[in-house]
């Protein structure tokens, strides 16, 4: 049987980092209160020199590294992101050009928080029927950038980064399942409210920024994840014992914490950085990845259980054996 397995992973963030003691100085809001809601201390920003591709570009190089592919490797780029560098071109064309990757395609997929697992699922699907032997899927956003900094509800929750894993065509067993899913409904629960086509101000401050109904949101992904890793597990015919590792989207520690308990799951085979990286939407979950690769908690063989939330609503899981 073909598989597409991760090669190799890699992440970067940006050097400025704002605590929730620097926020304290720049909205009604203290560090006892963000780390009680959502578990995040700190957030990396990015520098007004930096963008979208830049963040995506170092962790792809980081990424190849490990994996040992160069850019003539490569077969696809895909890049999950909700704040592209322009409109046109896409930041994977972009990220494509700096790595010196002439002969493949490039896309970039927009599917909020849920973005990595969407690039997850279409690199798997192109390689295993025969698309390419290697492709790219980077996850990475500067949320910064549509952040409201006058709005502490939302403001606190954010940061800058990126994650990139190259998958490779093998025999050996790499992603085992993936799901994606959307509902359009709930648009007005996580949404910016202008853009491009309906219009963009932000001299004005307003529109597009990032607005949420944290509750809803809240309530909802916890029953999310809750049902999609079920329906992964049972896919495969296996039992959530199997899984050494679940890398949740890392959107705030007490959906994280909600999640695992109602899957039965102990927190020591569950992988969060929300606490250092507060919410970097589609780069969260390879973010997080490379944190435990790296640090040795997450080894070659390992089972991985991922799941995302986001916008839209959209939401995938993907299991895998790394
Ligand atoms: N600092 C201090 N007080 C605050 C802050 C803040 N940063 N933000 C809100 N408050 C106040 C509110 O004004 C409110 O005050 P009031 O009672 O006087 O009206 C009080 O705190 C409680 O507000 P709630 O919104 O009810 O607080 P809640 O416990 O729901 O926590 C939070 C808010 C953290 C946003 C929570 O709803 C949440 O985690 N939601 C999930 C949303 C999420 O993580 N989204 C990320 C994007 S989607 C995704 O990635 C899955």
């Amino acid at each position: 049987m073909t598989y597409a397995r991760i090669t190799g992973i890699g992440s970067y963030l940006p050097e400025k980092v704002l605590t929730n003691k620097d926020l304290e100085k720049m909205m009604d809001t203290s560090d006892e209160w963000i780390r009680e809601r959502t578990g995040i201390k700190r957030r990396h920003i990015a520098a007004d020199d930096e963008t979208t591709s830049s963040l995506g570009l170092i962790a792809a190089r980081n990424a190849m590294e490990m994996a040992e592919v160069t850019a003539d490797d490569l077969d696809m780029i895909i890049v999950a992101t909700c704040t592209p560098d322009k409109v046109i071109p896409g930041t994977a064309c972009i990220i494509q050009r700096q790595l010196g990757a002439k002969r493949c395609p490039a896309i970039d997929i927009n599917a909020a928080c849920s973005g990595f697992i969407y690039g997850l699922d279409q690199a798997n699907r192109y390689l295993v029927t025969g698309g390419g032997r290697r492709a790219l899927v980077i996850g990475v956003e500067t949320l910064s950038r549509i952040t409201d900094w006058q709005d502490r509800t939302t403001a606190v929750l954010f940061g800058d980064g990126a994650g990139a894993a190259v998958l490779e065509v093998s025999d050996e067993p790499g992603i085992l399942s993936t799901h994606i899913h959307a509902n359009g409904e709930f648009e007005d629960l996580l949404q910016t409210q202008n853009g491009v086509s309906l219009g963009f101000d932000a001299s004005a401050g307003v529109g597009a920024f990032i607005e949420m109904n944290g509750n809803a949101v809240f309530k909802r992904a916890v029953a999310t994840f809750d049902s999609m890793a079920r329906e992964t597990v049972a896919d495969l015919d296996g039992h959530l014992e199997d899984i050494d590792w679940f890398i949740p989207h890392q959107a705030n520690m007490r959906i994280i914490s909600a999640a695992a308990k109602k899957l039965g799951m102990s927190m020591d085979r569950v992988i969060a950085t929300v606490d250092e990286h507060a919410n970097t939407s589609a780069a969260s979950i390879p973010l997080a990845m490379d944190v435990a690769v790296r640090d040795g908690r997450i080894k070659r063989g390992d089972t991985l259980l991922m799941a995302a939330f986001g916008a839209g609503f959209t939401w995938g899981s993907a299991m895998l054996e790394f």
